[in-house]
């Protein structure tokens, strides 16, 4: 039984691909989850696979190399899948501090005490051993409006403290590939969305400020582009690139779906008129009135848009899942999961927003 230790499996991507994998291979693998439940970690989006005999949750910072130096002792770990980080780009223009310490020395650690347990005194590693390292297309900096794509090939120019950090996590993993030949693969992937997504990022807050009738926030003049995928697609590429793809490679991944942030709002508020039953009070709320510019993002990247044909051509992955289909979902899902919305939205949170909106 192949044995994956996930690193930020509470969090949106990572919650996602556990219930891929648990669907794909069910009692073949086994899942252990590290995560450290920062505000962002929430064990609810993971209540469905809790009771499993093959899942095993560990409350830990990646940051604490003791703690996980243990864990690959007491296990014999396989693969990594390393998505904790520090990941939205509006908290670390306001502190950077804390994804320079998540984002760059909790993936030395995890570099460290992966490269520990699998390296023989030869210097080789034992079989079949792999690490993936979750990235971004951020790290490749901003494209003109009007053309040209990321490329695996393209120099990195982070621009945010975010990307920045994830640009340095990339080039210590890429480091350790070259140094010692560490078994490892980077992914770089766009923007995702779908089920479980924090409502800090555009497409929940979107949604769930329309259904509150609450104004819409669009920084700038809107236009801004992101290249949007569905998270499940995002969760089978990783899986196809550690399964199929060559080691030591980097890998894009991308939606093909390119669109201006005030085209998606437009897109949500159209899906949720379509989809709301008549009668419901909601209806009444949901409105192109509550859209509101507001003061720019610091140093805002214009556009995103990845060409993910290295992928494609090597791993046979390509984006299946339409944005129509994807957008209704996403959708549906936040109406099933009101509850879940809620508790996410109470608390801290909630202090967060009224501090990052209140001049705005
Ligand atoms: P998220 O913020 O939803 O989740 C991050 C998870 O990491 C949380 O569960 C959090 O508790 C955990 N975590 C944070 N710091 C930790 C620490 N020190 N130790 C252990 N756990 C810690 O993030 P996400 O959107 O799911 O992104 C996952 C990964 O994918 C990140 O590496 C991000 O850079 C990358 N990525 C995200 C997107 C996107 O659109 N969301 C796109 C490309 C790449
Ligand atoms: O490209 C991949 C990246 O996508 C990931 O690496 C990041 O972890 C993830 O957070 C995301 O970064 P973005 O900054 O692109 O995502 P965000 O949802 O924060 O913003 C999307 C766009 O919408 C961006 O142009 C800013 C804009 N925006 C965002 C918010 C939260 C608004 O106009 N209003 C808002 O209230």
């Amino acid at each position: 039984m192949r044995t994956y230790l996930v690193t930020g499996g509470a969090g949106f991507i990572g919650s996602n691909y556990i219930h891929y994998m648990f669907e794909k291979y069910g009692e073949e693998i086994r899942i252990i989850n590290v995560d450290k439940l920062t505000y962002a970690g929430n064990l609810e989006n993971l209540k469905d696979v809790e009771g499993r005999e093959n899942y095993t949750f560990v409350k830990a910072d990646i940051c604490d190399s003791e703690k996980i130096n243990q864990i690959f002792a007491e296990n014999d770990i396989d693969r990594v899948v390393h998505f904790a980080a520090e990941s939205h780009v509006d908290r670390s223009i306001k502190n950077p501090t804390v994804f320079v310490e998540t984002n760059v020395l909790g993936t030395l650690v995890m570099l460290n005490a992966a490269k520990a347990a699998w390296e023989l005194p030869d210097g080789t590693y034992k079989e079949d051993k792999k690490f993936l390292h979750v990235s971004t297309d951020e790290v490749y900096g901003s494209l003109e409006e009007d053309g040209g794509y990321f490329y695996e090939t393209t120099p990195y120019a982070p621009h945010s403290p975010y990307s920045a950090s994830k640009a340095s996590s990339d080039m210590l993993v890429k480091a350790y590939m070259d140094t010692y030949k560490f078994p490892a693969n980077i992914t770089n992937c766009s923007n995702n969305y779908g089920p479980y997504q924090f409502p800090e990022k555009l497409i929940p807050l979107i949604i769930n400020n329309a259904l509150h009738g609450k104004k819409l926030p669009v920084y700038g003049d809107g236009k801004n582009v992101r290249d949007w995928l569905y998270v499940m697609d995002h969760a089978k590429g990783i899986d196809m690139v550690q399964e199929k793809g060559r080691l030591f490679e980097t890998y894009n991944i991308g939606g093909h779906n390119e669109k201006q942030n005030i085209q998606i709002i437009h897109i949500i508020l159209d899906t949720l008129q379509e989809m709301l039953p008549e009668g419901d009070p909601r209806k009444e709320l949901v409105s192109e009135k509550l859209i509101t510019y507001v003061e720019d993002r610091k140093g805002h990247d214009r556009r995103y848009a990845i060409a993910p044909d290295k992928i494609k051509e090597e791993v046979g992955w390509y984006p299946e899942t339409m944005f129509e289909d994807g957008i209704r979902l996403t959708i549906q899902w936040f109406f099933e999961h009101e509850d879940w919305m809620e508790h996410v939205t109470s608390g801290d949170y909630q202090k967060y927003y009224q501090e990052m909106y209140q001049d705005k």
